[in-house]
């Protein structure tokens, strides 16, 4: 999991490093006014790339444009300009006759499974291959190599009402399997589930890249989903991609406010409440500068604030910290509380720059 994009294609030689699973050139889409409205611009000018075999994940909150732009990729919405190309054939220049074709090369998952009620697993699992004209003794065996590969073998006769969530989404997951896609495209497939069953699922679309070497845009308003199976992601916002970036360099070096929003929580970067409740933007006489470092890589692991000390005499008060792991590499936070006005903290930050970390001032404490 998480493997540099970079090294899959240079695995699989140039050809495929310049002709991309799937890509989206100049796209906008614009939805006319209803009655007394103005139009949406749902997307807006979107220059979108995914590798093959690698996995994308596209963030943006509700209302950003994620699902048209799924709606895009697979060919339901057709751009109002711009070009969607996946698997090498411009999908938003078919017909509807050449759509149902190249769908077959597109799978799909939902947020609320669409399984059909009155069809058992291993029913639901066959219906694309029922559409696909695919003879009746290839269905079955096709059906059951589906069912043991997301871990349903024994549940091939119970029908959706008789499944759990984590169970329907891998009828889903199946399902989309079916017709061998080159692509899978995800629409919040876990937003209806657990953490656990979550957890389990991703594990399960993981394997299926790695495995199958599956091309997977996946949509998502989280970024613990982003972390657990990405490698790389796009923040969507107001129907534009405002940052794209592998996941450790989106993690620890965001750029945007919104992908700073939505990483606050993930990677401990909020400050403790005490703290934050008593954070003024102008120094404090006799108070702390509070400062947060950012460890990257192998750093993550330096006893940078016990050489501050020894090398520096500046003695930081540690407020709050994490070490993590993004994408396999090491990543902490750390705030600190410095003493000593303007020149420690100047002296500070310069020490710690010429440790390779980088830091951010967050302002100031009594
Ligand atoms: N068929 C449609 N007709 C008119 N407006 C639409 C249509 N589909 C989407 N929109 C508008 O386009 C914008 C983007 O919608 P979209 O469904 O892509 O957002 P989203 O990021 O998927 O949100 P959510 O996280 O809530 O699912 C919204 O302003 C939405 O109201
Ligand atoms: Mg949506």
């Amino acid at each position: 999991m998480n493997a540099p994009v970079t090294d899959i294609s240079r695995l699989a030689g140039d050809a495929i490093a310049i002709d991309p699973a799937i890509r989206l050139a100049g796209v906008s889409k614009v939805f006319p006014a209803r009655a007394g409205g103005k139009p949406v611009a749902a997307l807006d000018h979107i220059d979108l790339t995914v590798p093959r075999g690698s996995v994308l994940g596209v963030i943006g909150r509700s209302g950003a444009g994620k699902s048209t732009l799924i709606r895009l990729a697979n060919g339901l919405e057709k751009p109002t300009s711009g070009q969607v190309i996946v698997d090498g054939a411009e999908i938003s220049a078919f017909s509807e006759r050449e759509l149902r074709q190249a769908r077959r090369s597109i799978g799909m998952i939902f947020q609320h499974f669409n399984l059909l009620s009155s069809r058992t697993a291993a029913e639901n699992v066959a219906f694309p291959l029922e559409v696909a004209g695919t003879p009746s003794s290839e269905i079955k065996a096709r059906v059951d190599e589906l069912l043991a590969l997301v871990g349903l073998a024994d549940k091939r006769d119970r029908y959706p009402a008789e499944l759990s969530g984590g169970q329907k989404q891998r009828v889903g997951i199946a399902r989309a399997l079916a017709t061998r896609p080159k692509v899978l495209l995800s629409d919040e497939a876990t937003s209806a589930l657990d953490p656990e069953t979550t957890r389990s699922i991703l594990d399960l679309l993981g394997r299926i890249n790695r495995e199958l070497g599956l091309t997977i845009l996946l949509i998502t308003h989280e970024m613990s989903v982003v972390r657990a199976i990405a490698h790389e992601v796009a923040v969507i916002d107001g129907g534009r991609i405002v940052e794209k970036s592998d996941v450790f360099d989106v993690f620890t070096r965001p750029q945007h406010p919104v992908t700073r929003s939505f990483l606050a929580d993930e990677t401990g970067s909020t400050l403790p409440p005490y703290v934050a409740a008593h954070l003024q933007r102008e120094p404090v006489p006799g108070g702390q500068t509070v400062v947060r470092v950012i460890f990257r890589g192998r750093h993550a692991t330096d006893p940078v604030i016990a050489r501050l000390a020894r090398e520096a005499g500046i003695e930081a008060n540690i407020l709050a910290g994490t070490v993590d792991e993004i994408a396999g590499r090491p990543f902490g936070t750390l705030t600190i509380g410095l003493p000593g006005g303007p020149t420690a903290l100047e002296t500070t930050l310069s020490f710690l720059a010429r440790h390779g970390l980088d830091t951010e001032v967050l302002g100031h404490v009594a």
